[in-house]
């Protein structure tokens, strides 16, 4: 079938809206539409040409919701006209890691996603003169139509706004999921979290959700304050207000009742500067303070810290898609969602439609959106 895309066809070049040629879906694969997709750092990234990994030309986006109009053969767990989900990061029930429980890193299919085809090898997308265009985290939803495989779609109720949960299938869950899933934040703890950006203010209100008692927001954008307030954060802290050293400020700040150390019981990166993953590793407290390294760095870029910090009890922890198991998590945060006990809608902050969605990137860029979201 023709349908209508967002074509990322070299690094560093705007996307060009066209017509492409989309396969039907092969065994275990389901057709979707597309009613709605975030934009996310995650597709800048690549399309800037900074990811190491980025393949071109290809079909951007990973944040999305949409219909099912078609399955394919053996397909049990979806049909024609459920809403769903696309997820980066899926979920099969069946190889070693989903086996194991202990990880949302479902390896089964993680080779062939990589490289932009269907778990066959092949794409199903290609120009109208036939060249192929790959595919990208297994979703590309900068496309009004795509075919996924089963595995890796959240079936979600009817009743939720395509528009508003699309931004569950990245921002949502992994800020939400890094402080549920991966630290485990339990009722009355201290936490800071360094980036107030899309992901920063949804580690911000899975914070909220978990019941902590403080929640020090760090922002070297003044203008990050407002909405992060909004969202539960009882502190904020620019670093470029700071006199001395940021860490021993923020441990000072975090020291409550008889204790004389200080720092937090979760800090958290959403970044990506390796500087601030060190020092939110240090501003967790001694003994047990856990950090949690959300943002994604640079190609080549390493974290440093004396080994010392480690010995005397903190833990430096990472998570991705904030560990959520997509298939049997997402539903969940969808109903969260719907019964008002998160809110999405403030962080949308643009709607677009695809023919401008080169715009979205722009805001991004002049840090002007939280969340440009494309409308089908
Ligand atoms: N682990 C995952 O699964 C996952 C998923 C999605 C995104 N990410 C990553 O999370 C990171 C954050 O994404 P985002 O969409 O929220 O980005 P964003 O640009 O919206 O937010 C980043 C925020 O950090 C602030 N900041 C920058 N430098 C700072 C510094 N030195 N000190 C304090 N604050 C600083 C900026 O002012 C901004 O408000 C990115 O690196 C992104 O790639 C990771
Ligand atoms: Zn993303
Ligand atoms: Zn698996």
């Amino acid at each position: 079938m023709r349908t209508r895309a967002a074509v990322a066809t070299a690094a560093g070049k705007p996307l060009e809206i066209m017509d492409v040629n989309l396969d039907g879906p092969k065994a275990g694969e389901v057709m979707v539409e597309l009613k709605a997709t975030g934009i996310c750092h995650t597709d800048e990234f690549t399309l800037s040409g900074a990811d190491p990994e980025g393949l071109f030309p290809a079909i951007l986006g990973h944040e999305g919701a949409g219909v099912v109009v078609e399955v394919g053969e053996g397909v049990k767990s979806l049909k024609k006209g459920d809403h769903v989900i696309p997820l980066y990061t899926p979920e099969c029930r069946e190889c070693y890691s989903c086996q194991s429980g202990k990880t949302n890193l479902c390896t089964s299919i993680r080779a062939t996603q990589g490289q932009g085809v269907m778990p066959d090898g092949t794409s199903r997308f290609t120009t109208t003169d036939g060249d192929p265009i790959l595919h990208y985290m297994g979703c590309s939803t900068f496309s009004n139509h795509t075919v996924m495989p089963e595995i890796a779609l959240a079936k979600i109720r009817d009743d939720a706004p395509f528009d508003k949960v699309c931004y569950i299938g990245c921002g949502v869950t992994t800020g939400i999921g890094a402080v549920i899933n991966t630290a485990k934040v339990e009722i009355g703890s201290t936490a800071i979290v360094f980036g107030l950006g899309g992901i920063g203010l949804n580690v911000i209100q899975g914070l909220r959700l978990a019941g902590a008692d403080m929640i020090i927001g760090v922002d070297v954008n003044p203008g990050k304050k407002a909405m992060a307030e909004h969202f539960g954060m009882t502190h904020f802290v620019n670093p470029k207000e700071v006199e001395g050293d940021l860490v021993p400020y923020l441990t000072n700040l975090t020291k409550r009742r008889n204790d004389h150390i200080g720092g937090a019981d979760y800090t958290f990166d959403a970044t990506g500067n390796v500087q601030v993953m060190r020092a939110a590793l240090e501003s967790a407290h001694r003994g047990w303070g856990k950090s949690v390294i959300i943002g994604v760095a640079p190609a080549g870029a390493e974290i440093a810290t004396r080994p010392f910090q480690l010995v005397t009890g903190r833990q430096w922890l990472g998570t991705a898609f904030g560990g959520a198991k997509g298939r049997t998590d997402v539903p969940k945060i969808v109903d969260w969602y719907m019964d008002g006990k998160i809110e999405i809608d403030p962080m949308i902050t643009h709607t677009l439609k695809l023919d401008d969605i080169n715009e979205g990137f722009d805001l991004m860029h002049a840090g002007k959106s939280i969340r440009s979201v494309v409308v089908y």
